[in-house]
């Protein structure tokens, strides 16, 4: 039998337990430590709508929702997540019934290559989970963090309010009526 070499020894002893929600389901994962929440949540969970991009925090096409708030995956290191529930873009839709900001996303045509959109949508539903009735100029600073690089932002601006307008944040069940053009 073939002994464990240095360097697996040494990566097993560098090994994490993590114990996080995902989508409304715990998992127990070990990891090493240096590991980031978007390599966790796409390699070892095969939650592949989280996007990486930039990788520095600056466009947020990696944001997912941390108890709750909208966070940059590829700068958060996945240990910190112990205990914390953690909401996907995986996690919106309810089987094939979209999530009212998806729908709304899809019905203003909001969506084109569509590697940023889970970040947008997630930023969508966490602003209007705090500001369910935003102004214009409220959801054009609450997607600043977001960068899209295909459709512009007119119709994701307008996407968002029509979300809000269709009472998304409203609706805890997300079963919002479709939003008005
Ligand atoms: S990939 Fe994380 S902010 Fe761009
Ligand atoms: S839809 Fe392509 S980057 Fe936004």
């Amino acid at each position: 039998m073939i002994g464990s070499t240095p360097e697996a020894a040494g990566q097993a002893e560098r090994s994490w337990s993590l114990s996080f929600t995902v989508n409304g389901e715990r998992h127990e994962l070990a990891i090493q430590p240096e590991r980031t929440l978007l390599e966790v949540l796409r390699e070892d969970l095969h939650l592949t709508g989280t996007k990486g991009a930039c990788l520095e925090g600056e466009c947020g096409s990696c944001i997912v929702l941390v108890d709750g708030v909208p966070q940059n995956s590829c700068l958060i290191l996945a240990p910190q997540m112990e205990g914390r529930e953690v909401v996907t873009i995986e996690g919106l839709a309810d089987g094939t019934v979209l999530d009212p900001v998806q729908r709304a996303f899809v019905d203003h045509g909001a969506v084109q290559c569509g590697f940023c959109t889970p970040g947008v949508v997630l930023s969508t539903k966490a602003l209007l989970a705090g500001n369910p009735h935003p102004t214009y100029d409220e959801v054009r600073r609450g997607l600043e963090g977001n960068i899209c690089r295909c459709t512009g932002y007119m119709k994701v601006l307008a996407a968002a309010l029509a979300a809000a307008r269709a009472g998304v944040a409203d609706d805890a069940s997300g079963q919002a009526d479709r939003p008005r053009p």
